[in-house]
């Protein structure tokens, strides 16, 4: 195990009703607040008159930003920006995903900063600083309501890029499980996909002695895997929206799960690479690229996928050689993705050959890309390959 420090500030509250609880929380963060919120599901769901209403009553003044895209624009941030500087705005409520979340939190850092607020994902500034965000989740699947993780795009520029900062880490973040009652089936199937893929992300790695952290990865996989074909068949199934929740969430919060260990992270900068330029859902692009990397790189410990194989996936190992096995846990992960409704294949989501060279390069432009094995830009290409 590596020497390692965690820190998570968020305060999480959980459970049906929880946003009767919003009015006191943002109370907390002074009396103007920006509302960032998408493209109009939570006007749809009723949320929208439910959180206006709690920060009314807590005589909070409201200042909006609707319209947040899925893979938010780097243009949508700059207008938040804006707005909270007109009007001496201190606090930002995210109502929405992941999209909306990662917003909120460019927003947030971009404030106080005097440059423009792409600097921090272009790696040339380290935010000091950024405004309180709360959030209201309504869709699980990245875990930004308790990260300080932000993901935006720079759509001129074809550039997808994350910015990280214990700053950017929401003060609380309220998760009622029926608030994603109303999230259809394909967008369950590629939260399910996310919450996995951050899973295997920071559980294929070569730092020994992490029996915990495996554990609590493979149970995380395990739940996924039980639940997600409950939510999409029965999608107002309380226990099943809970439990998928709750892993979303553990699943990317700052490396609760995976202190000590060494992360990955290369199959999301191959699916970052996809949406900024074709701005297909992150976790259609995962299921198409994570089954593809096992394949690539699997031989690196195959230990550890035997291990993932027979724990998550129950493979019988008798009479198997390891590649068998492993091979076997990587065709159980494809045939589940398959089986909840996500895409094998780019081919499926109208994507061809013709740029995936300048993917590559593009996805190794700070280094060669993720740890398990470092990926040079022909790795890349190969794997894009392997998707087609
Ligand atoms: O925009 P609205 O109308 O709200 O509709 C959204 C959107 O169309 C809809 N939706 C959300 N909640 C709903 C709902 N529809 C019905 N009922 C509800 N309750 O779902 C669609 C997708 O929403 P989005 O926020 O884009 O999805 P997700 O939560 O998967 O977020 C994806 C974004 O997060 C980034 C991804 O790259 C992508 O840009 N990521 C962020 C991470 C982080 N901050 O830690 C890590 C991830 O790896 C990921 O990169
Ligand atoms: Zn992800």
């Amino acid at each position: 195990m590596n020497n390692f420090v965690f820190q998570n500030p968020t305060k999480i509250i959980f459970g049906q009703g929880t946003v009767s609880q919003l009015g006191k929380e943002a109370a907390a963060y002074g009396n103007k607040a920006l509302l960032v919120y998408g493209g109009g599901s939570i006007k749809r769901t009723g949320l929208y008159d439910q959180v206006l209403a709690q920060l009314k009553e807590h005589n909070i003044e409201v200042f909006e930003l609707p319209g947040v895209e899925p893979n938010p624009r780097l243009t949508t941030v700059h207008k938040g920006i804006d707005i909270c500087r007109a009007n001496g705005i201190g606090f930002i409520l995210a109502v929405g995903g992941g999209s909306v979340i990662d917003a909120a939190k460019g927003i947030a850092a971009g404030v106080p900063y005097e440059g423009d607020v792409w600097d921090f994902y272009v790696r040339k500034a380290v935010a000091q600083s950024a405004l309180p965000i709360g959030t209201v989740l309504t869709l699980s699947a990245t875990g930004s309501e308790m990260n300080g993780g932000s993901v935006v795009t720079h759509w001129e520029e074809n550039l997808k890029l994350a910015h990280l900062s214990i700053h950017t880490y929401p003060k609380f973040s309220i998760l009622d499980p029926t608030l994603t009652f109303t999230v259809p089936a394909d967008q369950t199937a590629y939260g399910s996909v996310d919450m996995m893929s951050h899973v295997f992300e920071q559980y294929f790695s070569h730092t020994a002695d992490t029996p915990l952290q495996e554990r609590l990865c493979e149970s995380i996989l395990r739940t996924v895997i039980e639940n997600a074909p409950i939510a999409i068949a029965k999608p107002d199934d309380y226990a099943a929206r809970a439990n998928l929740m709750l892993c979303g969430t553990y699943a990317l919060n700052g490396g609760m799960i995976s202190v000590g260990v060494t992360n990955d992270w290369a199959s999301h900068g191959i699916e970052h690479e996809l949406s900024a330029i074709y701005d297909i859902p992150h976790g259609a692009g995962l299921s198409i690229v994570f089954p593809n990397w096992m394949k690539y790189v699997y031989r690196e410990r195959i230990e550890r996928f035997v291990q993932y194989a027979v724990r998550v996936w129950d493979v019988d190992p008798t009479g198997k050689t390891d590649d068998e096995i492993a091979l076997a846990g990587i065709q159980a992960t494809r045939d589940f993705f398959t089986r909840i409704g996500a895409p094998a294949t780019l081919s499926e989501v109208g994507i061809g050959d013709d740029r995936l060279g300048e993917m590559a390069a593009k996805a190794v432009r700070y280094e060669p890309l993720g740890q398990f094995k470092k990926l040079t830009k022909e790795d890349v290409e190969q794997i894009y390959r392997m998707s087609l």
